[in-house]
């Protein structure tokens, strides 16, 4: 079935926030931000900006009625800086004013005196500092100090991943429109409409109950709008709560970049040790992620990197130890995959300097290592339906892996100034929100008595085709044509509490939820069309009752003004909460996932060896996913996210300066991949598997695994480079950009961080 949006999408007809009709009274919010990344705010003069004919009122932290606090796991992130700012661009003051313009330029008129305080930007630095968020955390199993005294060899080293914009096309933003009785209804660009509603309702000092967030779609998340979405929409919600006039801010895209936050950079030491055969029998690691000034997810995207720490390898003996480091950056977020690529990362750059010391292939030790059906994680949860081996067999056998490693050999012994590199990168992601109470969805499904369904779920639309699965769900539990069913936006009054839209886990919770609403509705149905056909084996197949294996004339749009008059209730309202999930923090061991996706990518890469550009030239995967549901969308979600981590591990350089600002603040100087980054050759094979009865239809969550195969072009890139200049001893330092390569093809030693300038 074809992305129900696809037709909306290629007119320009699809909804999003800024294409809302404006309601008559629209005022327009801008942001005053922090002109420096750490200090103590002595006064701010606002006299010019409120002088500025067209501005309404200027917004401060005297101003907030209820908390002035949005912070979901800690309270420590202010709505509106009072006495301290704490990254560049930290909002201030709010300018409320007739237009957009001149909102915009109120905003630069506004002086802020502000005594500076030190700028830390480093997370070793701030870790060493003790300004961590919350304690470390460490998840251990075996006794990894103990177990290197039987290693054969052991290596040590660092690596670093740097953060990631998510360029969502479309911008953050809100829309406030004052209701009766000082309640809120506010349009926001959200993956969690809950998340907001709280924030709302906390700065407000109101009940939620008063606050109704509805979201038609997101012009892209990826993470960003997880939490990220909080502070545009308290900020307006706070504005139409003071003045009872509709309020609207779309951020500029630099306003967007400059002051919200990315992926976490992480830096980290690791330790490995293997044995003669190349098995990893010890690995130790500390993880310092760079959580920026606020903690945000940061704890959670913590977790993440900790569960993941091992990809997709059994290791017997592990400790990982990891510290969320507060910097005066904007609070990083999330970002598909949710700090488990940070954590991948560190165990493919171990195993890779492991081979690199050894003179072995990395292949060999990740095919000797890859977990088995049985084997334990070192949280505790034993690997059921395990798919490692078979998804990197399958992906070594159909695109002869051998003969694509000779191909690499043979190019390189004649070529000179052109190299290439081949890397294979094996995933294992797991599925469900780290914390369990988030693993819980509802749906309510409207039967109208013409026969047509309305669905409503807490599922938020922002590409990942969530609602195409929701209509093929309704459609195939209900057994009516897909036309007849409309995915309503998703509202707060209708579903309520919703987790957000995040977690890969969108469609097995909500698609379960609307699985049992359907059912219901199915039940009810049936016991009225037993009672009109005068028969026990009934079932509807197609829009039409059937009477064991006949049709009867009782069609579907009959059956339901039936029930409809025989006064059948043909609304259902139901809940799902994943079963069998459970995880205790103070021994870090449970059962925190629904299941497991793997996979294996083989990764080829060709640089040129006098410039250090480089091209990635295929990447060819093997995924397990699952019975899918639908493999348009599987294939596009797969395609997209391969494409933006790649984007990640080689291209995308985010650029701070020791001020703590943001240079990397515009498309010219941020590059993502574009079409022609996207390797000419992307075969995506969906590998025959079972799937999981925890997965909707048994078809497996798709949205954020497949960006891990990114990691295979960072370790490709490196091996082309050594095919050069053997000796270079880079570091393991992503991204792994064009400058990057090209010192490293002609240093010896460690390639230096460049200084940036201000
Ligand atoms: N695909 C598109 N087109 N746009 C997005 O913003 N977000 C990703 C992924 N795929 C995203 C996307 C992220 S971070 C997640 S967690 C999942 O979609 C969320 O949706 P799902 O749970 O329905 O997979
Ligand atoms: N993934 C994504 N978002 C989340 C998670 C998670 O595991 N936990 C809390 N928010
Ligand atoms: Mo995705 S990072 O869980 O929104």
């Amino acid at each position: 079935m074809q992305n129900i949006d696809s037709f909306t999408h290629v007119r320009g007809e699809s909804l999003y926030l800024d294409d809302l009709p404006i309601v008559n009274g629209t005022l327009y919010a801008c942001v005053f931000g922090s002109p420096v990344a750490h200090g103590r705010i002595r006064s701010l003069d606002l006299a010019d900006a409120r002088n500025l004919p067209g501005v309404v009122r200027i917004l401060t932290a005297r101003d907030i009625p209820g908390e002035n606090q949005i912070g979901g796991i800690i309270p420590d992130e202010v709505l509106l800086a009072d006495q301290t700012v704490d990254f560049w661009g930290m909002p201030i003051a709010l300018v409320v004013a007739e237009t957009d313009e001149i909102a915009r330029r109120a905003a630069t008129l506004i002086r802020a005196d502000i005594d500076p305080l030190p700028v830390v930007t480093d997370p070793r630095e701030a870790c060493a500092l003790g300004q961590l968020i919350v304690p470390p955390r460490t998840f251990q199993t075996g006794d990894a100090e103990a177990a290197f005294a039987d290693c054969d060899y052991i290596f040590e080293g660092r690596a670093d991943s740097g953060g990631q914009e998510h360029l969502y096309l479309e911008t953050q933003g809100a829309y406030a429109i004052p209701l009766e009785n000082g309640n809120i209804r506010l349009f926001s660009s959200t993956q969690g409409p809950t998340a907001v509603q709280r924030a709302v309702a906390r700065v407000l000092g109101l009940g939620m109950h008063k606050i109704e967030i509805d979201v038609t779609r997101l012009g892209g998340g990826f993470g960003g709008k997880e939490d990220g979405a909080n502070l545009w929409a308290a900020l307006v919600a706070l504005a139409t709560h003071c003045l009872r006039r509709p309020v609207k801010y779309v951020l500029h895209r630099m306003e967007d970049l400059r002051m919200t936050g990315k992926r976490h950079p992480y830096t980290s030491d690791f330790k490995i040790g293997l044995t003669k055969d190349l098995k990893i029998r010890a690995y130790t690691a500390s993880l310092y992620q760079d959580a920026g000034a606020s903690a945000d997810l940061s704890p959670a995207v913590l977790e993440r990197s900790l569960f993941h720490a091992n990809n997709t390898y059994f290791i017997p003996n592990l400790r990982v130890t990891a510290y969320s480091c507060r910097t005066n950056l904007p609070s990083n977020t999330a970002f598909r995959g949710f700090g488990g690529p940070q954590g991948m990362f560190v165990i493919e750059a171990a195993i890779a300097k492991a081979a690199e010391e050894l003179g072995v292939s990395a292949l060999d030790i990740q095919r000797a290592n890859l977990l088995r059906e049985g084997d334990a994680f070192h949280y505790g949860q034993v690997a059921d339906g395990c798919e490692a081996e078979a998804c990197w067999t399958d992906a070594a056998t159909r695109y002869d892996l051998p003969e694509l490693q000779r191909e690499v050999d043979e190019f390189n012994r004649q070529n000179k100034l052109k190299k290439k590199g081949l890397a294979v990168m094996p995933i294992c992601f797991g599925i469900s929100f780290t914390k369990k109470w988030m693993n819980q969805a509802r749906a309510l499904v409207h039967l109208y008595a013409d026969g047509s369904v309305g669905v409503s779920t807490g599922a938020v639309e922002m590409g990942q085709g969530v609602n195409t699965k929701m209509v093929q769900v309704a459609a195939r539990c209900l057994s009516v044509r897909p036309e007849r069913i409309k995915i309503e936006p998703t509202n707060t009054t209708r579903i309520a509490n919703t987790s957000p839209t995040a977690a890969s886990a969108t469609s097995d919770l909500n698609g379960k939820a609307l699985q049992l609403a359907c059912q219901a509705l199915t039940e009810r149905l049936l016991g009225v069309a037993r009672a009109r056909l005068q028969a026990e084996e009934v079932s509807i197949r197609n829009e039409v009752v059937w009477v064991g294996n006949k049709p009867s004339d009782l069609g579907w749009n009959d059956l339901i003004l039936e029930a409809y008059q025989q006064r059948v209730c043909l609304s259902e309202h139901a809940h799902y909460a994943t079963p069998g999930i459970h995880y205790d923090p103070t021994v870090e061991k449970g059962h925190p996932f629904a299941y497991h996706v793997y996979g294996t990518a083989l990764v080829g890469t060709t640089v040129d060896c006098l410039r250090g550009t480089y091209t990635v030239d295929y990447v060819r995967v093997t995924h397990d996913f699952g019975q899918s549901m639908n493999t348009i969308v599987d294939r596009g979600q797969a395609e997209g996210a391969i494409v933006q981590g790649i984007g990640w591990m080689t291209m995308e350089d985010l650029r701070y300066n020791a001020d703590g600002r943001l240079l990397s603040n515009a498309l010219s100087t941020y590059k993502i991949p574009d079409i022609y980054s996207v390797p000419p050759v992307l075969d995506i094979h969906f590998l025959e598997t079972a799937g999981s009865d925890y997965a909707i239809f048994r078809s497996k969550a798709v949205g954020e695994p497949p960006l891990m195969y990114g990691i295979g072009a960072y370790f490709a890139l490196r091996n082309a480079v050594r095919a050069f200049n053997p000796s270079s001893n880079l570091p393991f330092d992503a991204p792994m950009t064009p400058e990057k390569v090209l010192l490293s093809l002609y240093a010896d030693a460690l390639v230096p961080t460049p200084e940036v300038a201000s």
